[in-house]
């Protein structure tokens, strides 16, 4: 049995996972790890960015590892096509419901952020985004004609008790073993779909979690304090649309979009899916100057959450923080070390 299928995909997604391999490699040379085109890569080989093998792969393995999809090269394939719905249907297909974005500001990047020391230093909160509903797979969707002209496009975000009951658990219970506080983001006042998520919401926490701290926040409020005054948050819970857009603002706190590793959830004993946030990165992609190490911490995560190795996941996450601390630093986060350099960093330092 496979225990990490990896799927580089596009742009430096290829770049980030190969250092993945050589940490793995030093790390747990007794791992069984298998490798998929995915994305647009797999789209040019077989005319599909999933393919029903790439799936059943990933549903076989312990966990899998996607490194990033996307890119200009693509941009005109028929949407159904593109290499982003190849990411949404792997979501889907592994049911991984669940998507935890951990913005940790590493103490010797305390400086690294755009934002002011004060504000980052000791950062430590976990977005724990939906990832399986929402508008990402609300139907109709579609573009039509208008008779006098023009055009109209429709999305639809929807929400059963269900789905946003699952992922609620998800974030109670991670607060339990932290520091106990769970903020809930959405749009009550203007959306359905935000009314009935604090209903439920208020309902699950009454009925199970009432010795967590619930507190209920407007999604634009949540992105203007995660600039003020982001320590405030312990956990983050929030739908699809707005996790994707807060957790990329989470992510420059912590110094770099480069930074950000995340673990996909579904229901217990099932598959995760570990990828970092960021994307393809076409505009650096080639260079080999990407940011290894919101990839790298992505393999730290998929050894917590899905392989059984917390022991070696403490280590990775140690070396990470020793790396740094001795002044390894890739351009994004104002150093000169390439993709490789970086790798190699890690690997001393474990
Ligand atoms: P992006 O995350 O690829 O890049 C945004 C900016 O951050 C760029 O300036 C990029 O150079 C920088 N950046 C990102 N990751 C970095 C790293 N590891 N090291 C250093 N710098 C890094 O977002 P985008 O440019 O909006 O999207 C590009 C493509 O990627 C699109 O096709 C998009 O759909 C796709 N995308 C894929 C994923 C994914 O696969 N999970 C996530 C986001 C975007
Ligand atoms: C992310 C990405 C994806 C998303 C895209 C590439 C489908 O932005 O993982 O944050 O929107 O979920
Ligand atoms: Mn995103």
């Amino acid at each position: 049995m496979t225990d990490l299928l990896l799927l580089p995909g596009d742009g430096i997604g290829p770049e980030v996972i190969a250092e993945v391999r050589k940490v793995a490699a030093a790390l747990c040379p007794d791992l069984a790890l298998d490798e998929r085109p995915f994305g647009g890569r797999s789209y040019d080989l077989h005319g599909e960015p999933l393919t029903a093998e790439t799936l059943e792969a990933a549903k076989a393995s312990k966990a899998v590892l996607m490194g990033a999809v996307g890119g200009p090269k693509w941009a005109s394939a028929p949407r159904d096509k593109r290499p982003e719905a190849g990411l949404l249907g792997l979501r889907a297909g592994m049911g991984v419901f669940a998507n935890l974005r951990p913005a940790l500001c590493f103490q010797p990047l305390a400086d690294a952020s755009s934002l002011k020391r004060e504000l980052v230093e000791g950062l430590d909160f976990m977005i724990v985004r939906e990832l399986t509903g929402g508008i990402y797979f609300g139907e109709p969707r579609y573009i039509e004609d208008l008779p006098a002209g023009g055009k109209r496009a429709v999305d639809t975000q929807v929400y059963t008790t269900a789905e946003i009951e699952r992922v609620s658990r998800v974030a109670f219970e991670l607060a339990r073993g932290r520091r106990n506080k769970v903020t809930s983001a959405e749009k009550s006042n203007v959306m359905d779909s935000g009314l009935l998520w604090r209903e439920v919401v208020t309902e699950l926490h009454r009925r199970e979690y009432p010795d967590v701290i619930l507190e209920h926040i407007l999604a634009d409020n949540a992105a203007m304090q995660i600039v003020k005054n982001p320590k405030q948050f312990d956990v983050m819970l929030t739908d699809n649309l707005f996790g994707d857009i807060l957790s990329d603002a989470a992510a420059q706190l912590t110094g770099s979009l480069g930074m950000l590793p995340s673990a996909a959830l579904g229901a217990p004993g099932t598959p995760g899916l570990y990828e970092p946030i960021h994307g393809s990165a076409p505009d650096i992609a080639g260079q080999g100057i990407a940011n290894p190490l919101a990839a790298i911490l992505s393999f730290e995560m998929a050894l917590r959450w899905s392989l059984g190795r917390p022991e070696l996941a403490d280590r990775l996450l140690a070396a990470v923080n020793r790396a740094l601390e001795q002044g390894a630093r890739t351009p994004d986060l104002g150093g000169k070390l390439s993709t490789a350099q970086m790798g190699d960093a890690v690997l001393a330092a474990l």
